[in-house]
């Protein structure tokens, strides 16, 4: 006999569906903990690999490993039960469609994650055609793409003209023809967001990228206020988490210097 949980995890189709009728949330989590509080909120979790500058504290997110994504992954997937979970295909794991392959395929045997995400353009499109075909669910990204950030010296904004603009839009047509079930648009200007989104049949989901998308996704640590390092203009920030946990904490240190804590009923 089957046990069968009385909670539904959403769906890739309850996603599409959501294109035109009502915005797509999305928000970043490495662990079971956080991905445990935003379940029921949020419809979608990324495994970002901004994880390893926001939790591994690296400078860029270059150097983090496929195994290390699985184990983050397998972590979320312990504490999202209802929203859609993504694992990000870090640098250097798609570089043939083969190799991606391969890689996919392991977060699916490893992890409960419903789909991947992989960075690239019209490039990329064999690649994500081999994954749809052998039954993996891709999250295309364009825009502005993390994993460049070596190459082209740093965090560009994208479709600052028209050829970029033509280009980014090529782009995305291209991924949805490969099969791409959702799309992430990171640092694009407001009308590139609103034309890729209006042409598209998939939903387009936004980083920086203006309102005139189907969602918007950010990264847990910079929104909640824990990311210190820089804060990007197109976070807006909900908690100050990073000076309130601070206060927490020193105030548990004068309370264990002048003996306060614990108390008769906080021990046994
Ligand atoms: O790694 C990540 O968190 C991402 C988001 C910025 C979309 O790719």
């Amino acid at each position: 006999m089957s046990i069968q949980s009385t909670i539904k995890q959403t769906t890739i189709t309850q996603i599409l569906e959501k294109k035109n009728k009502e915005k797509i949330t999305m928000i970043t989590a490495y662990d079971a903990l956080f991905a445990g509080i935003f379940d029921s909120e949020v419809d979608m979790i990324l495994v970002g690999d901004s994880l390893h500058m926001s939790f591994f504290g690296a400078k860029d997110t270059l150097g983090i490993s496929l195994d290390a994504m699985i184990y983050h992954t397998k972590a979320v997937c312990n504490g999202a039960k209802e929203s859609l979970v993504v694992c990000d295909m870090p640098f250097g794991s798609v570089a043939t469609p083969e190799i991606a392959l391969q890689g996919a395929i392991r977060v699916y045997k490893e992890t409960n994650a419903q789909a991947v995400k992989i960075e690239g353009g019209a490039e990329m499109y064999e690649t994500i055609k081999k994954l749809v075909e052998n039954g993996i669910a891709v999250v295309g990204h364009i825009g502005l793409k993390p994993q460049l950030v070596r190459s082209e010296g740093g965090y560009k904004v994208k479709g600052k003209n028209e050829k970029e603009a033509q280009g980014l839009l090529c782009d995305a047509i291209k991924l949805q023809e490969a099969g791409a079930f959702c799309l992430v648009l990171e640092g694009v200007r407001s009308e590139v967001g609103q034309v890729i989104a209006q042409n598209l049949k998939i939903p387009v989901i936004g980083i920086g990228s203006g309102v005139n998308v189907d969602g918007q996704v950010l990264v847990w640590s910079d929104m909640l206020g824990f990311f210190e390092a820089f804060k990007p203009k197109f976070v807006r920030q909900y908690l100050e988490g990073a000076r309130l946990v601070r206060e927490a904490v020193q105030q548990y240190v004068r309370d264990v210097k002048s003996g306060d804590f614990p108390k008769m009923n906080e021990s046994y």
